[in-house]
């Protein structure tokens, strides 16, 4: 039969950022090409009756197949991660290509690349984690590398192997600026960690939940307003990733009411556990413990203000995968230190489907909120508006189909990462997506996996939009100019 559609998804309730209607869905070639009620059917035929139509999730915080800074591998390869990540409705994920400080960055940049290519399901892209800033990495590399398509990297201001100082910080931003690049910022104060850490361990204090202890809200707050300071110097976005509570989303908020052009993520971690989770039996509190660490439920609080009111912008995974055992968070089992566990927590199939029941089933945030905040709010700031995170006219055919009545039993042996456990075992939770399309390809339907090894795509991204700097950004022109800084004018909006 000679249809107009490849394939249709026809009868659901389809929610984008900005509205909510009854309509059906018409694409070819990968791409929607029609959004309207009373399609005919295509080649494939969908009904999504009784189900919600929305944006596969945009996760664009996931560390996959990665040396960590402590020389730990991630226990998610490329197949595993982008599996998980779509049996969870996400059909897109950022995750990082991580320069360690000898490497070559376009060697770094060509290696995830092959490793991506051969194993994704679902599409991705990567920021570039950058350690070292030398002059041939900010005058060579960098531009190359915003010109494939990376418009963003990471840099850190803790951990020993990773960490910038403020000058190297700077220098990240000023070429950024003039790349229309996003700088995402780790920003923890290294000496304040380092300085407690050492009195907790020359006390005997060397179990997971000190971990929370070492890493203090002050520790967070402190380099988070240095970074927003840094950035408002030389007039260069910033965000600032997996924001953990209170007084730093404050800090955040100000800077953004001063129209400083500030972003910010936040992460299931900071919504849904605790620091008191990582004071468990034996090791088992190593599961909970990430950087920043879960706080307490004045934090999760301080994280749904300000994911509902637009401090926070991009709800996130930052799934951390490591095993519970020597290869992963345990180096030495159960004589590890808090110093020597890999940081991290896994989240890339939940992330979603906590904050559906957790905050739209719940009456929290509406069904716009969530689609906003994970998907269409990552496309536009990491430069793929229009094309991912929308279900529109144009847009590519990225859709999970959601049945908001299914109830899940969280277990580890339902997920599909590679790490053994979740730190959200035995939760209930309800609503799930049953069907998730990626260019209109079938990569989860029913529950079973679809999609070949290696047909993910690398999304070529363009430029962040950001919020423009407001007055301020105005005023430090002349300075910018008397330093020989390049405007940035690069960012769209
Ligand atoms: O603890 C965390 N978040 N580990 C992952 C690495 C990072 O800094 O995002
Ligand atoms: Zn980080
Ligand atoms: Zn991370």
């Amino acid at each position: 039969m000679d249809t107009q559609f490849d394939l249709t998804i026809r009868n659901g309730r389809i929610s984008n950022a900005d509205a909510t209607f009854n309509a059906d869905i018409g694409i070819r070639d990968g791409v929607i090409v029609a959004v309207q009620p009373g399609l005919p059917p295509g080649r494939e035929d969908v009904d999504a009756t009784g189900r919600w139509v929305l944006p596969g999730g945009v996760d664009s915080h996931c560390h996959i197949e990665q040396l960590s800074g402590m020389g730990v591998m991630c226990a998610d390869d490329f197949y595993s991660g982008t599996v998980s990540a779509a049996f969870g409705g996400t059909t897109t994920i950022l995750s990082f290509a991580a320069q360690h400080r000898n490497d070559r960055i376009p060697d770094v940049l060509a290696d995830y690349h092959r490793r991506a290519a051969e194993k994704a399901v679902i599409d991705y892209g990567f920021h570039l984690i950058l350690t070292n800033p030398d002059e041939t990495a900010l005058r060579e590399h960098l531009p190359q590398a915003v010109r494939d398509g990376i418009s963003s990297l990471k840099v850190y201001m803790t951990y020993d192997k990773l960490k910038l100082d403020d000058y190297q910080l700077l220098d990240v931003m000023d070429t950024a600026g003039e790349l229309g690049a996003l700088v995402m910022m780790h920003a923890e104060n290294h000496d304040m960690i380092r300085w407690i850490a050492h009195r907790l361990l020359e006390r005997g204090h060397t179990a997971p939940k000190f971990h929370a202890v070492a890493h203090d809200p002050l520790v967070e707050t402190e380099a988070t307003n240095r970074a927003i300071t840094l950035s408002r110097l030389v007039d260069v976005p910033v965000l600032i990733v997996h924001v953990s509570g209170g007084e730093t989303i404050e800090v955040i908020r100000k800077a953004q009411q001063m129209g400083a052009s500030v972003l910010a993520e936040s992460c299931p971690q900071y919504l849904f556990l605790e620091a008191s989770d990582s004071d468990a039996d034996g090791m088992e509190g190593a599961k909970y413990c990430c950087s920043p660490p879960p706080r307490d439920a004045a934090s999760q609080e301080a994280v749904w203000a300000g994911l509902l009111d637009g401090t926070l912008g991009v709800y996130s995974s930052d799934h951390a995968p490591y095993r519970f055992d020597a290869s992963g968070k345990l180096p030495k089992g159960d004589k590890t230190t808090f110093k020597e566990m890999a940081n991290g927590v896994p989240g890339i199939e939940l992330r979603l489907p906590l904050l559906f029941s957790e905050g739209v089933l719940k009456g929290r945030m509406t069904i716009e909120q969530f689609v906003a905040l994970t998907a269409t709010n990552h496309a536009r700031i990491y430069g793929m508006a229009g094309r991912k995170g929308v279900i529109a006219v144009g847009a590519d055919a990225d859709i999970a189909l959601w049945d908001p009545t299914r109830q899940v039993d969280v277990s580890a042996g339902m997920l599909h990462d590679n790490v053994g456990y979740t730190p959200y075992e035995g939760r209930s939770l309800t609503g799930w997506p049953t069907d998730v399309f990626s260019r209109g390809r079938s990569v989860v339907r029913d529950g079973e996996l679809k999609a070949e090894r290696g047909s993910g795509r690398f999304v070529v991204r363009g430029r962040p939009e950001v919020p423009r700097a407001g007055a301020e950004g105005e005023s430090r022109r002349a300075f910018k100019a008397l330093i020989g800084m390049k405007h940035a004018a690069r960012y769209s909006r």
